[in-house]
């Protein structure tokens, strides 16, 4: 898979880059490059937000500046950018990324993903350049850049090469094995400690009893949270 950040802030990007289970998946062939729009800005003084209209606090990454950026990266208009590639801007409002988004992005060849600042972007960056706006959660983080390497992270540990075990990705939690719930509880040595036991059936050895006992925890637990019910 091919990634391409678009951010004012690249330099975040080498530290989570470097990051063992992101630089297996690099080494067998993906990759993660930066764009940072301030090296493509048609203005003085490498300017790249401005002022909102109608007033109001903070900066507003400029439409102009983003075109320049994604033309230059892409060398074509980047209205036709979205029907070639997926472009996502990342927005506190947008989609909220669950695991059902993280499988459809992994199985994408190529995602350019947009990083606002401050207040964000101007609306028509949305509404002409990006396909989908995505957000992880209902909060405010200052910029996308951390939104975009969760997003990262997430889709890039689906891929081969990233994980030790490959079985471990298509066991854990909201997996279609797990009936979309979260994962079952595990234990490792001591079996005791403080007086605080293992559960004896994850001791005995009995597979298929360790097998329903820990869908049984799984299904559990996804009761009691909203995994697998709010879509
Ligand atoms: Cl994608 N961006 C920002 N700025 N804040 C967020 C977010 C994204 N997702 C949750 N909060």
């Amino acid at each position: 898979m091919n990634i391409d950040v678009f951010t004012l802030f690249p330099e975040w990007f080498q530290w989570f880059a470097s990051q063992r289970h992101v630089a297996n998946v690099l080494a067998a062939g993906s990759r993660l490059e930066c764009v940072n729009p301030r090296d493509h800005t048609p203005l003085s003084g490498g300017q790249v937000d401005d002022t909102p209209f109608g007033g109001g606090a903070g900066m507003v990454l400029r439409v102009d500046v983003l075109d320049s950026a994604l033309r230059a990266r892409y060398g074509v208009d980047p209205v036709q950018l979205r029907s070639r590639r997926r472009v996502i801007a990342l927005a506190p409002g947008g989609r909220l990324l669950d695991e059902r988004l993280v499988d459809e992005l992994a199985g994408e060849p190529e995602l350019t993903l947009l990083c606002g600042r401050y207040e964000g972007f101007d609306e028509r960056i949305i509404e002409h350049f990006a396909g989908d706006v995505v957000s992880i959660g209902r909060y405010v983080l200052s910029g996308g850049e951390l939104a975009a390497m969760v997003l990262c992270d997430a889709v890039l540990r689906k891929l081969p090469g990233a994980l030790g075990h490959e079985r471990s990705a298509a066991e854990e939690s909201f997996s279609a094995a797990l009936e979309g719930n979260p994962e079952y509880p595990h234990y490792t040595r001591p079996a005791e400690y403080r007086g605080w036991r293992v559960p004896d059936v994850l001791l005995s050895g009995h597979h298929e009893q360790i097998e329903r006992w820990r869908r049984e925890r799984s299904r559990e637990r996804g009761a009691g949270s909203s995994a697998g019910g709010e879509r």
